[in-house]
């Protein structure tokens, strides 16, 4: 898309506060292009233009930068180069590999540096066909996580093929068709700030299983909708969203590390490297792209990384994959906007945002969906971000719009984290809202008693809380024995359903069906006390029994083996009965 000769205009750095340069002498340049600055080419990003004075935001540290230093106009906004190779790669804010480990800690490399990148292409298409946007025009096989590369014709352009590339290997600067005379390469640019497009928004319908069970039981997401997890320091966010990476069952995911610190970054990416791929038995780095912003990088790539990430996401969803993309956290992305808004004079909002905060946040959120592509595949990017209030504020301004534009909050409870409770998502603070369309595949699914038992799950979990509430007001003994029952119900919900082991092999992963079984099993272990106290059983001898074998069923039975835990349910029924 670039052609640098031919587009934009030079002019010289006037003056350089932090990331903010003005420039002049740029004669033809237009809001939101990208600015190379200085001899170093520091890449920025033109944010206002009054008159002969142009104002641009650096994506990286202007140190070093002269009045004088020279600026070029690139002729376009701010795009990402799309390709073949994203996948098990990890790269800076501006989608630019971060070539090793160690590099990555350091600030992004300079762009397109030695010979372009070569792939094996296979054609799809003959001379001849008339094709359209999002026309499947050929494929890329990879050897890298059994997902298949497929090359579509971009946004904008139809027409005839009137030539194709026989196959084989190609540069990526080479064209492999032509669509009257236009050349198609494997790789194209797309400005990360704008959706790209599709032919349909579909209705959300099936969920996204994460094998987490807080999350797949009772905070169903969608695929296609969007998750917050708002959560103070150390509350389980990162180990909770990497819980996701490893586990849930999409095609490609996109892992946005927003000003989290480096070696915690490097320990994931080990984690995900060695960890095998249920689907293909290979390493799971190899069906993920990271996008990496640590704490020590230049703040404005930071500012750009949620969008360019959002925009890889969509770009594989358009191939027809389910992908998920994850940010951690969005408050260091926030952060950015703050710190670069009160450098350019713009009148600060609430707590020193800028007034557009809502709208940035939106603009991230809204591009999660599930479709049908250009090409008539259906494809889907589902959105997850960590959110980390400072002081675990939730009316903090980035906590609160955030909750007005996801479909679901999983919201992380310090006491429950305190306590040891992991995932430490609070049944309480927390809401998803794709519950009916996720009950009704559930059901499809065979698992026809999902809604109801998740509704009773939560009705106990509530009427629980209460009654503790009352406990400490009136002691155990005052409670009627149903009630106790209740108290002992809710326990059991938390210690054997809810809480999981990121740590555990049998526990860190929870198939659909194991979670039922699971869930069924302290329903009916609950009703079999229930009975045996209104029968005339004092509660007191019913808490007397020893349920942990109830609460050890998750961790002693393998991740798929819901077979497992209703023989134990069974014998634990026996047992029960044993009392009476
Ligand atoms: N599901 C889990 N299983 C076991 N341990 C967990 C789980 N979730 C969290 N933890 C424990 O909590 C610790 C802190 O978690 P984590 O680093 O995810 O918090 P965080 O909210 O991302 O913190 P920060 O605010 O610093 O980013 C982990 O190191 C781990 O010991
Ligand atoms: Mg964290």
């Amino acid at each position: 898309m670039s052609d640098p000769a031919a587009a934009g205009t030079t002019g010289h750095v006037v003056r350089v506060n932090g990331p903010l340069v003005e420039a002049e002498g740029l004669t033809r340049v237009a809001a939101l292009e990208v600015l190379e600055i200085g001899t170093n080419r520091l890449p920025a990003e033109v944010i206002s233009i009054s008159g002969g004075l142009v104002t641009a935001q650096a994506h990286e540290y202007t140190g070093g930068l002269c009045v004088g230093d020279p600026v070029r106009a690139l002729g376009h906004p701010l795009s990402a180069r799309l390709g073949p190779g994203l996948l098990g790669g990890i790269f800076d804010g501006l989608l630019r590999p971060l070539a090793n480990r160690s590099a990555w800690l350091a600030p992004g490399a300079p762009a397109e540096a030695g010979t372009p990148a070569r792939w094996s292409f296979r054609p799809s298409v003959t001379a001849g066909t008339r094709v359209g946007p999002g026309t499947l025009l050929g494929t890329v096989p990879m050897a890298a996580g059994g997902i298949e590369h497929r090359a579509l014709v971009p946004a904008g352009l139809a027409g005839t093929v009137d030539w194709v590339s026989e196959p084989g290997e190609v540069a990526e600067d080479e064209a492999v068709i032509t669509v009257d005379g236009t050349p198609v390469r494997v790789v194209e640019h797309w400005p990360v700030r704008i959706p790209r497009p599709v032919r349909e928004r579909l209705r959300l319908a099936a969920p996204l299983i994460t094998g987490q069970r807080v999350v797949d039981l009772l905070f169903p997401i969608a695929q296609g909708a969007t998750a917050a997890v708002p959560g103070g320091f150390g509350t389980g966010k990162t180990v909770l969203l990497q819980q996701i990476v490893k586990w849930c069952d999409a095609d490609i995911i996109v892992f946005v590390g927003c000003g989290e610190r480096g070696n915690e970054l490097a320990d994931a990416l080990t984690d995900l490297e060695q960890l095998e791929d249920p689907r293909t038995g290979r390493s799971l780095l190899e069906r993920t792209v990271v996008i990496a912003n640590t704490s020590n990088m230049p703040v404005m790539a930071r500012e750009a990384s949620v969008y360019t990430g959002m925009t890889v996401a969509e770009y594989y969803r358009d191939m027809g994959y389910a992908t998920v993309l994850l940010a951690d956290s969005t408050s260091r992305w926030a952060e950015a906007l703050r710190e670069f808004s009160s450098r350019s004079g713009e009148l600060p909002a609430e707590e020193g945002f800028p007034a557009g905060l809502a709208s940035a946040l939106a603009a991230f959120y809204e591009r999660a969906c599930r479709v049908t592509t250009l090409g008539g595949e259906e494809g889907s990017v589902t959105a997850i971000g960590a959110v980390s209030p400072p002081g675990g504020d939730m009316t903090e301004p980035v906590t609160a719009h955030t909750e007005r534009f996801v479909r679901c909050l999983w919201s992380l409870d310090r006491d429950l984290a305190y306590a040891r409770h992991y995932p430490a998502i609070s049944w309480r603070r927390s809401f998803a809202r794709d519950v009916e369309a996720v009950a009704t595949w559930q059901a499809a699914e065979g698992r026809t008693s999902w809604a109801l038992d998740r509704a009773r799950a939560i009705a106990l979990l509530g009427e629980a809380d209460r009654l503790s509430s009352v406990v400490e007001l009136v002691g155990l003994g005052a409670l009627p024995g149903r009630e106790r029952m209740v108290l002992l119900a809710g326990r059991l919900l938390r210690e054997a359903v809810l809480q999981q082991s990121a740590l555990s092999e049998n526990d860190a992963f929870c198939s659909p069906a194991k979670q039922m079984a699971l869930l069924e099993l302290v329903l009916d272990v609950y009703d079999r006390c229930q009975a045996l106290v209104d029968g005339g059983l004092p509660a007191s001898a019913v808490e007397e029994f020893d349920f942990t074998p109830v609460t050890r069923a998750r961790d002693e039975t393998g991740p798929d083996d819901d077979e497992a835990v209703r023989t134990r349910r069974d014998e634990q029924l026996r047992a029960l009965d044993g009392l009476a």
